[in-house]
């Protein structure tokens, strides 16, 4: 019997800033956002939505003709927690009516924690292969105003349906980790904002994808030529080609940039115009990849680098399963990247001011959204979602 995924769906926010805007205000080259990293805009949150609604709005995607009362576990991965005890998956399962006879969690270590959702999640698939596990992974990125991070802002959510016998992808066994105790990037409980010494944070990530790699070689994980494409966590998509580049070269499989570009740019259309989801952005680039690639990916193997800051890395790898196209949302997902309402900077800059009362009072939010999901009010220091 096989593990995997059974199936996969993100969804993201209302608005999106396209990055011409930034750059213009800020005097940028537009260059060194579209080329230098890699990304175009970056979808940004009305003031009623969080990662509960965009990860309710996700799982609804995946749980569309699934038998709810196989799903026994949630598994919710954010590094954008919205209260320090209560499980953001708790309001996901009750929005979306899940079955009482089930268990919810959070995960965290920045933006690895839903790949630990996806192992834990896996073994416990294994165990009950008639059941079947949620893993939600929902972000939103914010940085200071006028930071370096602040271009790779953006938001969005996964849902990922672990199953028996999977219809899209086996997981393998293997896997190859790496932690090692660094700040690179890190959001004390006083702030609502990261802080991330950039620079440094690009290289801890590129040591711990080299060691995360040759682990899961010692663990007796397939060769590097066995792989058609990798999807890696995406801060800003050319973060994946320079990865791929210092790995390639770091092993000795010295790649020339067409070789480079086929293995990772399928990866890069989602994550391009969404911007850092963080615990699912490795996950979107999978859908990315899936549904972008030229080739039949029928049987092929794809790897899968999960890098949380602080720092924890994890390179795995699954195959395709035959008939995989037939549960791809393509035109689907292209729709609701392009439904996104453009904002200019203006806007951008109103949004910033985003509910956080502290006063214990009674506090209504106006409706922004369209979707089914959307954070109605904080009463009482309560949120309330509500469905519609
Ligand atoms: N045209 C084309 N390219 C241009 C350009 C132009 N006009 N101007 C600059 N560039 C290029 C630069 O050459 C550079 O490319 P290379 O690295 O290939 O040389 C690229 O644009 C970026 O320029 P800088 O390095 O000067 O940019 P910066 O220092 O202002 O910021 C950053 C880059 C450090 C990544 C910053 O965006 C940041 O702090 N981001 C948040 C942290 C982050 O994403 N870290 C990634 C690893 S950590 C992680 O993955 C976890 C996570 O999710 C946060």
């Amino acid at each position: 019997m096989h593990y995997g995924i059974d199936d996969i769906a993100f969804s993201t926010t209302h608005y999106a800033l396209p990055l011409s805007e930034l750059a213009q205000i800020q005097g940028i080259d537009v260059g060194k956002f579209h080329v230098g990293l890699g990304q175009e805009e970056m979808s940004i949150p009305a003031h009623d939505e969080d990662i509960v609604t965009m990860g309710a709005a996700a799982a609804k995607r995946v749980l569309k003709d699934v038998d709810l009362s196989e799903v026994r576990t949630v598994l919710f991965a954010t590094e954008s927690g919205i209260d320090q005890s209560k499980a953001a998956g708790v309001y996901v399962h009750g929005l979306l009516g899940l079955p009482t006879t089930s268990r919810v969690v959070e995960l965290k270590q920045a933006c690895y924690s839903a790949t630990a959702a996806v192992q834990l999640g896996l073994a416990m698939v294994q165990r009950h292969p008639k059941q079947k596990v949620l893993v939600i992974a929902s972000d939103v990125a914010r940085y200071d105003l006028g930071s370096s991070g602040e271009p790779t802002q953006g938001a969005a959510a996964v849902a990922i349906l672990l199953s028996a016998n999977p219809r899209l992808l086996r997981v393998e066994p293997e896997s190859g980790l790496h932690t090692t105790d660094v700040m690179d990037f890190w959001r004390p409980n006083h702030r609502n904002r990261a802080l991330v010494d950039g620079q440094y944070s690009i290289r801890v990530y590129f040591d711990s994808l080299t060691a995360a790699w040759q682990d899961y070689q010692e663990q007796g994980g397939a060769p590097f030529a066995d792989f058609i494409g990798f999807s890696y966590h995406q801060p800003f998509t050319r973060m994946a080609v320079k990865a791929h580049q210092n790995l390639t070269r770091a092993i000795g499989h010295k790649l020339d940039s067409d070789q480079i570009n086929a293995q990772i740019l399928p990866t890069t259309n989602y994550n391009r115009r969404i911007g850092n989801s963080y615990t699912a952005s490795l996950y979107v680039g999978l859908i990315s990849l899936l549904e972008n690639h030229p080739e039949d990916l029928t049987d092929k193997r794809i790897g899968l680098f999960s890098y949380g800051s602080g720092a924890v890395g994890e390179f795995f790898s699954a195959t395709v399963v035959p008939g995989y196209q037939e549960l791809l949302r393509k035109d689907e997902n292209i729709a609701l990247l392009d439904s996104r309402e453009l904002i200019d900077h203006e806007t951008y800059l109103k949004l910033q001011d985003y509910p956080e009362p502290t006063d214990g009072g009674e506090h209504p939010i106006a409706s922004a959204t369209q979707g089914e999901f959307r954070l109605a009010a904080i009463n009482n220091d309560q949120r309330i979602y509500e469905s519609r």
